[in-house]
């Protein structure tokens, strides 16, 4: 295949594919645009403005207003990139416990859904691209050339996870992780799955150089 001007990387969290889309990003000198920050991102500034949750109208209407920005990395902290809030810088507060609670909730709502696919479509639209999220094969961008789907087990994930937080950013115990995780997938199941056409990489105990190589071999292969 030519080389694809967009790459989505699918699967459930944890499955190692923020490695793997910010490797592959930086090989292919793409941007790396990890989708599911912006869900988090509109989370966190719901939790923020005192809403409840569990109302979807005043969520979307949150969706709406809010202008989330996704750059490169602006602080030598550790961070892949800065995710901003209206100019406020929340790359690290969407991490919390209580973002990871929270943005199950609001990520389903459609009409969160709709704002939010409708900023990273215009993202992908410009090409050059390693979208990372659950639905970029099947619904973002499923005219994407080159989609991927990692599947990983539970355990794997959840010490993976455990391991991403750093130490001054909250530190969980692996098993409330790993119990997070599970609830996670079960409400992430609504838009998790393959699109049709995808590479299903199982990726347990494959390092993300490994799978940035067999990714690279796989488009030379097919051009
Ligand atoms: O990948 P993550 O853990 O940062 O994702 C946060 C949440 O956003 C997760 O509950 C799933 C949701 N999400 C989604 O529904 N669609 C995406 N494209 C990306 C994330």
């Amino acid at each position: 295949m030519p080389q694809p001007l967009v790459i989505a990387i699918d699967g459930p969290a944890g499955a190692g594919k923020s490695t793997l889309g910010a490797l592959l990003a930086s090989r292919l000198g793409y941007l790396y645009f990890d989708t599911g920050v912006m869900y988090r991102a509109l989370t966190l500034a719901a939790l923020q403005s005192g809403l409840d949750l569990a109302l979807p109208a005043a969520v979307e209407d949150l969706a709406r207003q809010i202008v989330i920005e996704v750059t490169s990395s602006s602080v030598d902290d550790g961070r892949p990139y800065t995710v901003c809030v209206d100019g406020h810088d929340v790359t690290w507060a969407i991490r919390s416990p209580e973002v990871e609670r929270g943005v199950s909730i609001t990520a389903r709502y459609p009409g969160v859904r709709r704002e939010m696919i409708r900023q990273q479509q215009a993202i992908g639209h410009r090409g050059r691209v390693v979208m990372v999220g659950r639905d970029i094969g099947t619904v973002v961008m499923p005219d994407a050339p080159l989609k991927i789907y990692l599947e990983a087990n539970l355990d794997e994930r959840a010490r993976r996870r455990a391991q991403e937080c750093p130490q001054q950013h909250d530190p969980r115990p692996l098993d409330e992780v790993r119990a997070a995780m599970a609830l996670r997938d079960a409400m992430d199941a609504h838009v998790l799955r393959p699109a049709t056409d995808a590479l299903i990489l199982k990726n347990d105990g494959l390092s993300p150089e490994a799978e940035v190589d067999w990714i690279l071999n796989y488009i030379e292969r097919n051009r």
